[in-house]
């Protein structure tokens, strides 16, 4: 068997950093110490060896508002690898019950296409004895997973007794709910006063998704949750308000979890204001960004721990399917990018400016949402026997962000300009040298696994919230128990 040995580095973990090699054979990580020696070595002098990034929060090829996100598996993969990320979730949408049709047809896309290791969370978006079953057949798919989404009345949009339903089952199957958190019933009476009003440009995307309809949801699918007697982790929190009611939530002893993403945390709502429409377009997703007292929120909350990962909700669209929204900001497609800027800009603002410590980037880019989808040790950790997902961060290798020359296939990145510093010298994936600095050829599209994650096994089902543990209430098992539709 070929090994590698990654020498000279400070090996940085969620708990620890210390100096030592870390050699691999095959697939895995086979030991982890000085002196060791390989067929091949990779100098790392320098470097910080970390635990490969993943990005829990992905719309690859995803079908939406009249169009189908731009990025694909390959070169969505492709750019994840060379900004450090080993591994993305990506989100089934199934447009009818047949839950597991869609997961094939999202599997058979990421099979042939990707070069980073992948897994999947399936979308609830409404409710019926078929999905009932269905969702255990997910489970024994290997996804432990469902989302929700609050938001987009009319299309994914579910109701409080179709969620109820869902997280109850979920709890059921040792499965953890995700929640897209927009009030969108207030978003869509919104959305109506500002076209109105005759206020139709990206400016009014963000005034028709305050804050306040975001804390409004998240403090409502955390009560759903709490009632169910299931965890819940809350998707893109980008304000505050949705903030307050994880923190509130955890200290009470709920097991709530937040995810912030990159762009929330650097990006400011002003980027609506731009005379530029495309510019302003460009930037539309959901919920949108925020002005700086949120940003600091969001911040505070990663180093507080209130809040544990950070994704990107890598959602791309080009310019010309942006374009579909002229003269109607609600048919602008929404969702940006950042599969490959994550990990360089996270570690450039919270590293570098001394917000995070670089145990703490390890554990919300990487280790926490290992543990939180049940990937842990096997992804998230560099320790003996774990696959080999390691990225080699050289903290002095720097750039300006430029969309010429990106790996993303889209014409234009919400990050431009931005100097960023902390890039891969390396990155490998299950022990392959899939991207290494200054070297542009693609990895084999297909190489990237599908990796089971099981369902919380109940002996350790770290998925009872704090009120369910004090007074556990019968799930109901029986569909003819369930609410079923509206
Ligand atoms: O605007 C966004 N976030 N687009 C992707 C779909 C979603 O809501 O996550
Ligand atoms: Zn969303
Ligand atoms: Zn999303
Ligand atoms: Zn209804």
């Amino acid at each position: 068997m070929m090994s590698i040995v990654i020498k000279g580095g400070t090996v940085v973990a969620a708990d620890r950093s210390y100096v030592a090699d870390v050699l691999i054979e095959g697939e895995t990580i086979a030991a982890i110490g000085e002196g060791l020696s390989g067929d091949t070595v990779l100098d790392a002098s320098g470097t910080y060896v970390m635990p490969g990034g993943i990005d829990p929060h992905t719309h690859l090829e995803m079908p939406f508002m009249g169009t189908t996100a731009a990025e694909t598996w390959e070169s969505g993969t492709f750019a994840a690898l060379s900004g450090g990320t080993t591994m993305v979730v990506d989100f089934v949408i199934p447009d009818s019950d047949d839950l597991i049709g869609a997961l094939d047809a999202w599997d058979a896309r990421a099979s042939r296409q990707a070069s980073a290791d992948y897994s999947f969370h399936m979308c609830v978006t409404g409710w019926s004895e078929v999905i009932f079953a269905a969702m255990e057949a997910v489970v024994g798919r290997g996804i432990n997973s469902f989302k929700h989404f609050m938001a987009y009345k009319g299309a994914l949009m579910v109701d409080d007794d179709q969620m109820f339903a869902s997280f109850q089952r979920c709890a059921a199957l040792g499965a953890l709910p995700l929640v897209h958190a927009e009030n969108g019933d207030i978003v869509a009476a919104l959305q109506q006063k500002y076209l109105a009003e005759g206020i139709r440009g990206p400016e009014a995307h963000a005034y028709s998704r305050p804050p306040e309809v975001e804390g409004e949801a998240v403090n409502r699918a955390i009560m759903i949750a709490d009632a169910a007697g299931v965890p819940v982790y809350i998707v893109h929190v980008s304000c505050e308000q949705a903030h307050e009611a994880i923190r509130r939530a955890r200290q009470k002893g709920m097991r709530v979890y937040g995810e912030p993403l990159i762009q929330h945390l650097t990006l400011d709502e002003a980027v609506y204001q731009h005379p530029d429409w495309n510019y302003a377009a460009q930037r539309v997703m959901s919920p949108p960004f925020r002005d700086k007292a949120h940003q600091d929120s969001l911040w505070a909350g990663l180093s507080a721990g209130s809040l544990q990962v950070v994704a990107t909700d890598h959602c791309a669209f080009t310019t010309a399917q942006k374009r579909m929204g002229l003269g109607d900001f609600t048919r602008i497609p929404n969702g940006t990018g950042g599969l490959e800027d994550r990990m360089p800009v996270l570690w450039t603002r919270g590293v570098e400016t001394g917000r995070l410590t670089p145990n703490e980037f390890v554990a919300v880019t990487s280790t926490n949402i290992a543990r939180i989808l049940n990937l842990y040790p096997r992804k998230g950790a560099i320790v003996p026997g774990a696959d080999a997902d390691i990225v080699v961060l050289d903290p002095k290798a720097g750039k300006t962000i430029r969309a010429a020359g990106q790996k993303s296939i889209i014409d234009y990145n919400v990050f431009e300009g931005v100097e960023v510093r902390g890039l891969p010298r390396f990155t490998l994936s299950r022990g392959e040298v899939v991207f290494s600095q200054g070297r542009n050829d693609a990895p084999r599209p297909g190489r990237g696994r599908f990796i089971p994650r099981p369902a919380f096994p109940s002996a350790n089902r770290a998925l009872s919230t704090w009120k369910a543990l004090v007074a556990p209430r019968a799930v109901p098992r029986d569909p003819a128990l369930m609410p079923i539709g509206v």
